[in-house]
């Protein structure tokens, strides 16, 4: 049976034949990429044949340190043989919960939850109960509960009531916040960056208009956390919302995330329903304390920034020197491949992937990701924009596989960027409603942990074992 039968027959009793939107054979180069990966070991993936990739999804952003890192299956492990859910909280949660007070400039207390939708909607519903208000402004992509999902393209199933409880503002754009907010608005959430930096003072002034509202500012720092220098956006930037989210790479890919703020916001848990069964589920703690641990000693966040420095630098450089229309943007942690069209970025990710580079919508680096694989993904990146170069006026020439089509996140963000609608700051425009076809500035770092690097399980675990296509 070929890989594509097998996927058909997932299909037959999986919808889509995923759990993760993202993950669609229509999101890469179907014919192409694989249609399951196996293992992952550092900063490596590989697929049913043993083939071997450099990951830059980095399961979807949750793989902080590498795949299988030791220092984190050792809690898990020690964890595993106590027990993993009991009827009584553990310790370890108010051991998790102080660090991440420490942590966080805006936590003073923490409720833990397994997915970053569910924490997106906890925040939500306690800015809620604490404005006694009912609207939501938002910017960027916040997951998939019905609350702000009915903005996005795919929003069948909802009750259509919604829509008018939420509306898009622009990032970086306070005009279009500012125009929006009322009396009726308990809470602005955003991510504090995605693709670029906050211009100026923009963070602090979606603070000052939004408390001056009597509104509340989330911060939805899925996968910002631990992945900025300082552990957090609002810590980078020197900015502090009231409530925050984080999720994705705290316990290094291990389901865990949570919703924190001030104490008297916090406190509104007392007045509102956010319970669930696996919220003190305690092999994720451990992860988690352990990630944090590691992040901490090995300065994870400034090496991670680091190499993302590098990796824009240098394909800056490749494109100047192909002088071609392709460029990167995000911030080092988390970066964005832009090109002309789906078609001329499907060639690329193609040819990367040939050689052993696996791309998918954005770059996520992790502490595996030492300077050998950033320069080895430098040269494939180079080999490959040079075929892309040959083929730039009919990249579908030579392309082997289907176009991948954007995620709903990029469509959700490209569409706040081109909508004049928004920017002039109107009511969200609720779109036709579908599902996608089956098959169918970055801030410079110079620091150098190296040297601290020597001694440091997550290095050593990273450039082992594994059969290699490169
Ligand atoms: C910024 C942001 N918020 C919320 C979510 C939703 O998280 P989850 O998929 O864990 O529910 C995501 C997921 O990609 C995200 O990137």
């Amino acid at each position: 049976m070929t890989e594509k039968e097998e996927f058909q027959k997932t299909c037959n009793v999986i919808p889509d034949g995923v759990q993760t939107l993202s993950k669609m054979p229509c999101r890469h180069v179907e014919g192409v990429y694989p249609f399951y990966i196996e293992r992952g070991e550092g900063p490596y993936i590989f697929d049913g044949e043993g083939k071997k990739y450099i990951d830059y999804p980095c399961g979807l952003g949750t793989i902080l340190l590498g795949h299988n890192i030791e220092y984190v299956n050792q809690a898990i492990r020690s964890q595993l043989k106590k027990g993993i859910l009991f009827p009584l909280p553990s310790r370890l949660e108010t051991q998790l919960a102080e660090k991440i007070v420490e942590l966080i400039p805006c936590a003073e207390m923490v409720r833990f939850v397994k997915t970053g939708s569910e924490a997106t909607s906890a925040a939500i519903k306690i800015a809620r109960t604490y404005t006694d208000r009912q609207n939501v402004l938002c910017c960027g992509y916040h997951g998939w509960h019905d609350w702000y999902n009915i903005t996005t393209q795919i929003n069948t199933g909802i009750t259509d009531y919604y829509k008018n409880l939420i509306s898009r503002f622009t990032y970086n754009d306070i005009e279009s916040l500012k125009t929006q907010l009322n009396k009726d608005t308990a809470a602005v959430i955003l991510e504090p960056y995605i693709y670029e930096s906050p211009k100026g003072s923009f963070l602090e002034q979606v603070i000052k208009i939004a408390h001056e509202n009597g509104s509340l500012v989330i911060f939805d720092e899925m996968v910002t956390g631990l992945r900025t220098i300082h552990g957090s956006a609002q810590a980078f930037f020197s900015v502090k919302p009231d409530i925050a989210c984080f999720g994705k790479s705290w316990a290094n890919g291990l389901p865990l995330a949570y919703v924190c703020g001030t104490r008297t916001v916090m406190e509104s848990l007392q007045r509102c329903f956010v319970s669930s069964t696996f919220g003190g589920e305690l092999l994720s703690i451990a992860a988690a304390i352990a990630t944090i641990e590691f992040w901490q000693k090995f300065g994870v966040a400034d090496y991670i920034w680091e190499m993302g420095n590098i990796l824009i630098r240098e394909y800056k450089n490749i494109a100047k020197k192909y002088n071609l229309n392709t460029s990167i943007s995000g911030l080092p942690c988390r970066t964005f491949l832009n090109f002309p069209t789906e078609e001329h970025k499907s060639l690329f990710w193609q040819e990367c992937l040939k050689r052993g580079v696996f791309l998918g919508y954005a770059q996520f680096v992790s502490y595996a990701h030492d300077i050998t694989v950033i320069n080895r993904t430098i040269a494939v990146m180079e080999e490959s924009l040079a075929i892309c170069q040959q083929a730039w006026d009919e990249p579908g020439k030579i392309l082997k596989g289907k176009t991948a089509q954007a995620t709903l996140r990029h469509k959700v963000f490209e569409k706040e960027n081109k909508n004049d609608e928004h920017k002039r700051g109107s009511a969200v425009g609720i779109n036709k409603r579908g599902r996608p076809n089956r098959s169918g500035s970055s801030e410079q770092f110079d620091g150098s942990p190296e040297n601290t690097l020597s001694t440091d399980p997550g290095r050593s675990i990273a450039i082992s074992e594994g059969t290699s296509n490169q």
